[in-house]
């Protein structure tokens, strides 16, 4: 078994780190904030995993894991230094890879034995050299220490599932040393394992997200066509997912893509690509599509109430996605900011993003307020708007709900209520991109 550390106790390196000490390798979590590794020590998750704090428990019951902020000290005894720290969008959409090179600083000074240095943030092609360069610089010798890229495929809300069963393993190497202990490490996994040179391995983490992106901006171009000719998307891309060199995962049309990666990977794909003087225009129009979904919502908002202003909005959903309590890059938080903005009253409700929402939103004073259910947030509400896919959305009593409402209106930004139900019910209903129940289409041919 190998001896790990793990820098970076975020999202994808607390992860990393327990799936790595379940397989029996015993591994360091090293992280900076304090607090974080208070709560990791005494086994309480800090941010919402499915099965995370069982791996938790497990870890520090075996002895397997331990977490310090005490970085020297955890280079110094590990073999293998796993880099999972944050990479968030820097000036003109190029990653702010600053916490990368502190790492890198930190190695540097604590190399007293070999290390392999692994890259699992995602980072643009050419960031293992920069590693290299700034060891050497900051005292490392060549000898002692191997650079690779090992990257994430991690979804939130499946995280250890994706980490344990993952579509294929990507390790991007230069010597044989780090290509045998990374083969080594992932001996036990029974999928593809793609070995290649450093800079391809950056690229693959790159283009996957970049094209899942693309995936999603075009299911919601679509969508947008959709509405102009009365069709329905969710059966477009059902026609299109049958085709197996389609496929219809990430063809769900809505309010766009949010979240920790995709955002800021599509900005950092298009701005390297630009920097290396290649068309990024693609790659920016992914971009610009999901940009827009939030003025679609409010453009149906204003469609059903005709104006935002001192209308109560009731806003299910803040998390970017189910099943996590992330609200990073969250189009329900940039919709609540926008209403704000347009002079309405909002109230909120999610399972789990609660807290996170609270902290974010807070100095938005008295015109926000959340709500302890969905059914309080549609009280004397004007229009009911979804925004993220959570199951118990779907369960609602809608026949309450009308009664709770000023107005009987849901902006459906998931597509996941049965209209034509909603409907009898006698709600005014707009999904996203499916011309729903009896609403007459209406060819829209602007020449
Ligand atoms: C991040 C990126 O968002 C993702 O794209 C990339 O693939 C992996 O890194 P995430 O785990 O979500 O993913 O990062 P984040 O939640 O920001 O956690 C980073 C952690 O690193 C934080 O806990 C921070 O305190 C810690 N950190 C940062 C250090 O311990 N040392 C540093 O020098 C900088
Ligand atoms: C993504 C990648 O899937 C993962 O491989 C990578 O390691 C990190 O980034 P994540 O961001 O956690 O994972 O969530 P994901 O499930 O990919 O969803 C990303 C965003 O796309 C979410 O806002 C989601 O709501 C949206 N989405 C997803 C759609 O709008 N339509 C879809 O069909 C699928």
């Amino acid at each position: 078994m190998a001896r790990l550390c793990v820098v970076g106790m975020g999202y994808v390196g607390l992860v990393t780190a327990l799936c790595f000490a379940k397989l029996g390798n015993s591994v360091i979590g090293v992280d900076k904030d304090i607090n974080k590794l208070k709560l990791l020590s005494e086994g309480s998750p800090t941010f919402y995993e499915h099965g995370l704090d069982e791996l938790l428990r497990e870890g520090l019951e075996k002895g397997k894991l331990s977490f310090t902020n005490d970085i020297n000290r955890s280079i110094e005894q590990s073999e293998i230094i796993f880099i999972c720290v944050g990479t968030p969008p820097g000036e003109n959409g190029r990653p702010d890879l600053s916490q990368v090179e502190e790492v890198a600083r930190s190695i540097a000074i604590n190399l007293k034995s070999y290390k392999l240095i692994v890259e699992k943030s995602t980072v643009p092609a050419g960031t293992a050299e920069r590693i290299k360069q700034t060891i050497k610089l900051a005292g490392g010798e060549d000898t002692v220490f191997d650079v690779a890229s090992n990257p994430e495929f991690l979804r939130e809300g499946s995280a250890i599932a994706d980490f344990s069963c993952p579509d294929r393993i990507v390790l991007g190497v230069d010597t044989s040393m780090a290509r045998t202990m990374l083969k080594e490490l992932y001996r036990d996994f029974d999928c593809p394992v793609l070995i290649t040179d450093i800079a391809t391995a950056e690229l693959i983490k790159h283009a996957s997200n970049a094209f899942l992106a693309t995936k999603i901006s075009f299911s919601n171009l679509v969508a947008d066509i959709c509405e102009k000719v009365g069709a329905n998307i969710n059966l477009v891309v059902d026609g299109l997912g049958y085709d197996r060199r389609i496929g219809r995962e990430f063809l769900n049309a809505g309010i766009g893509y949010g979240g920790s990666c995709f955002p800021k990977d599509v900005k950092a794909f298009a701005a390297m690509a630009g920097a290396l003087g290649v068309n990024n225009t693609l790659l920016k129009e992914v971009d610009r599509i999901n940009e827009d979904r939030i003025g679609a919502i409010v453009k149906k908002i204003e469609d059903a109430l005709w104006v935002c202003k001192n209308k109560r909005i009731a806003l299910l959903g803040l998390a970017f996605k189910c099943n996590t309590d992330d609200i990073r890059e969250s189009p329900g938080i940039k919709l609540v900011r926008e209403l704000v903005r347009k002079g309405s009253l909002v109230t909120c409700y999610d399972p789990k993003a609660m807290d996170n929402a609270r902290g974010e939103l807070k100095n938005l004073g008295d015109v926000l307020s959340f709500a302890e259910t969905p059914y309080v947030a549609a009280s004397e509400a004007d229009a009911l708007v979804l925004m993220t896919e959570w199951p118990e959305f779907v369960q609602l009593d809608f026949l309450r709900m009308k009664k709770l409402m000023r107005t009987p209106v849901i902006i459906d930004g998931r597509n996941m209520l049965q209209a034509e139900e909603i409907e009898k019910i006698g709600f005014w209903y707009s999904g996203i991109g499916c011309h729903r129940g009896n609403r007459k289409s209406k060819f829209q041919y602007d020449n």
